[in-house]
């Protein structure tokens, strides 16, 4: 993972020389920013809970990782948040590395993950040559949906070096097959699949998955039974970090919000205020 972060472009582009000597490698250190490739594991075993939150811009994805933020998500909840698309199914290749590039540009401490859209990840090839496209314009790792359906998939991407982000339970690409949100794990069955599918992204090599929409209580054993983090979305609290669209937590989407999200700003009013301020001041000529 880590010699994969040192071959990303952002570092490259830090202007950095061959390293000839000590000197010179202590002064690189110092110039270069805080590793975000921190160690996951670690912080599970702390028990310091992970944050993450998606981006799909500079300025928000330079408001958050101001903020502190391990982990910001290109995520493709784009298609819906952003471009107005009812799922995520249409947001295409291109979209997707456009936005990567915008929010790199933001980036300078958060690990920035970056979503691979539907059918860019069909097979084990073409997922290592879409995960290479998202790290030539400056993410650090990629997330794909799916568990033991997708280890090859996985396993090649890992092993072609670019840090892997897992994603099981309720899988939005799959919603139309699906036919709506669901939550997942409350059958026998459906937790027994979650628990082989989070086992199997660990083995495969993710350093975290993403558990969307799982039973509080199955998400809670999962935790327990991998070595990976699991950062949960309305999942329950017993993960060991937790992600949202930040358009839900800022009230920037106000047409939906999921049960599981309390926002903790509004966002939408306050625009839709200056707007209105502007529109009266301009037509009274103020
Ligand atoms: O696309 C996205 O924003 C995501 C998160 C909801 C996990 O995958």
């Amino acid at each position: 993972m880590k010699d994969a972060f040192r071959e990303n472009p952002k570092r490259r582009s830090a202007g950095a020389p061959p390293l000839f000597h000590t000197a010179c490698v202590l002064k690189l250190a110092a110039d270069l920013p805080a590793d975000p490739m921190k160690d996951f594991r670690q912080m599970k075993q702390r028990g310091e809970k992970i944050t993450a939150l998606t981006a799909y811009d500079y300025p928000t994805a330079r408001l958050l990782d101001e903020s502190g933020i391990d982990i910001i998500l290109v995520g493709d909840s784009l298609g819906m948040v952003v471009l107005g698309c009812q799922d995520t199914t249409g947001v295409t290749l291109e979209g997707m590395l456009h936005h990567t590039r915008a929010v790199a540009r933001g980036v300078k401490q958060a690990l920035l993950v970056a979503d691979l859209p539907i059918h860019t990840y069909d097979t084990p090839k073409q997922a290592v040559e879409t995960a290479s496209k998202f790290v030539e314009v400056g993410a650090q790792a990629v997330k794909l949906e799916g568990g033991v359906s997708h280890v090859a998939q996985i396993q090649a991407i890992t092993k072609a070096g670019i840090p892997f982000m897992a994603h099981i339970g309720m899988l939005p690409q799959s919603v139309r097959e699906e036919g709506g949100y669901r939550i997942k794990g409350r059958t026998q069955s459906e937790a027994e699949a979650l628990l082989a599918d989070a086992r199997a992204v660990e083995e495969a090599g993710a350093f975290s998955v993403v558990l969307e929409i799982v039973v509080a209580d199955i998400a809670k054993q999962i935790t327990k039974a991998i070595g990976i983090p699991t950062i949960g979305i309305g999942s329950g609290k017993h993960c060991d970090g937790q992600i949202l669209v930040t358009h839900d937590l800022i009230g920037l989407f106000p047409w939906f919000t999921p049960k599981f999200v309390s926002p903790e700003a509004r966002v939408a009013d306050e625009i839709r205020r200056a707007a209105s301020a502007f529109i009266e001041q301009t037509r009274a000529g103020t």
